[in-house]
């Protein structure tokens, strides 16, 4: 008997990676079944596809029009993500399927991960630490590991979004200077951090370090090509803490091993997992397993936002969280 009162209720499917506790949220409104893997998605939506309601997600799920077919009652997409490129959202608006992700909590986290990147590649920190541990260290030299100062350079943020604004004013609180390139111009924050807006490759020219910090789309695929690259100077740091595939890593690795860039730090890489071969090989890089938003409380607060987005769309409410709209 209860089964039966409970299958009359909606059905959300969630990611078993997601945090729990936050998924109270939902108690009384939704049955939550969760999954731990594709297998168990494809065998929930093979038994219950018809009932589904919700779905939270990882950002390694892809969310395309054959899973979205299979949902014919699915009201919403909760991605535990503020990327939100693993959506196919013209196929969501098209079913009228709320797309929704978990902007701000995450940016703190990942702008100190994108610091963390540029000071361990400007102070080798990798090779410094190596060294330190192999036994083979001889004690202080005035030539040993020479980095690269950071206080008086230029730093320009490509996508000046939420993240990009983070990392800029811990850029301003490292002595440097702020130049941008951005879709939209932010007058107030240029006021404030005396940052400038220049064309790519003028913010390309100028920087020391070049970050990047926007969505991957069809415009922004491997934005970072060759000839971009190679407006960079041979001094600069390139980091990505964004996705992978707007860097061109088969490029990234010939400028790296030309000499056309000091180093780049990576946290996002085009096929991930694999991380490639060449970058994985050089002094020159630092890389990371995409970790930027990786701290616990970030973690729980992202399952707070996957939460409160499916609370509000299965209970008829308008997502707080949708993600942006084109234009
Ligand atoms: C992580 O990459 C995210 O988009 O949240
Ligand atoms: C998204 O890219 C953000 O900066 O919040």
């Amino acid at each position: 008997m209860e089964a039966r009162a409970r299958s009359d209720r909606p059905l959300v499917l969630v990611d078993a990676a997601i945090p729990d506790g936050p998924l109270t949220a939902l108690d009384g409104l939704a049955d939550v079944a969760r999954f731990a893997d594709a297998e168990e998605l494809e065998r929930l939506i093979a038994e219950r596809g018809p009932r589904v309601r919700g779905l939270g997600v990882q950002l390694t799920t892809a969310v395309d029009e054959a899973l979205l077919a299979r949902l014919p009652a699915l009201e919403i997409v909760a991605d535990y993500a503020v990327g939100y490129d693993n959506v196919d959202l013209p196929a969501a608006a098209r079913r009228g399927v709320a797309v929704t992700h978990t902007p701000d909590v995450l940016t703190d986290a990942t702008a100190d991960l994108t610091w963390a990147l540029i000071l361990a590649v400007a102070r080798r920190l990798l090779e410094a630490d190596r060294l330190a541990r192999s036994g083979q260290w001889a004690g202080w030299h005035p030539r040993q590991l020479l980095g690269r100062e950071l206080t008086g350079g230029t730093l320009a943020i490509l996508g000046l979004g939420r993240i990009g604004e983070a990392v800029a004013r811990r850029g301003r609180a490292f002595g440097m200077r702020v130049v941008y390139w951005s879709r939209s111009a932010r007058p107030a924050l240029e006021r404030e951090l005396e940052a400038r807006r220049l064309e790519l490759r003028e913010a390309l020219g100028v920087a020391d370090v070049v970050s990047i910090h926007l969505p991957l789309t069809d415009e922004t695929r491997h934005l970072l090509d060759a000839q971009r690259l190679a407006h960079m100077r041979s001094d600069a740091i390139l980091v990505n803490t964004a996705r992978g595939p707007i860097v061109d890593e088969e490029a990234l690795a010939d400028a790296l091993e030309g000499g056309q860039l000091l180093g780049a730090g990576l946290d996002v890489h085009e096929r991930e997992p694999d991380v490639h071969p060449r970058l994985a090989a050089s002094p020159r890089t630092v890389l990371l397993p995409h970790v930027g938003s990786a701290t616990v409380a970030t973690r729980e607060r992202m399952a707070e936002v996957v939460a409160r987005n499916l609370r509000a769309v299965i209970g008829g409410e308008p997502p707080p969280d949708p993600v942006p709209g084109p234009g």
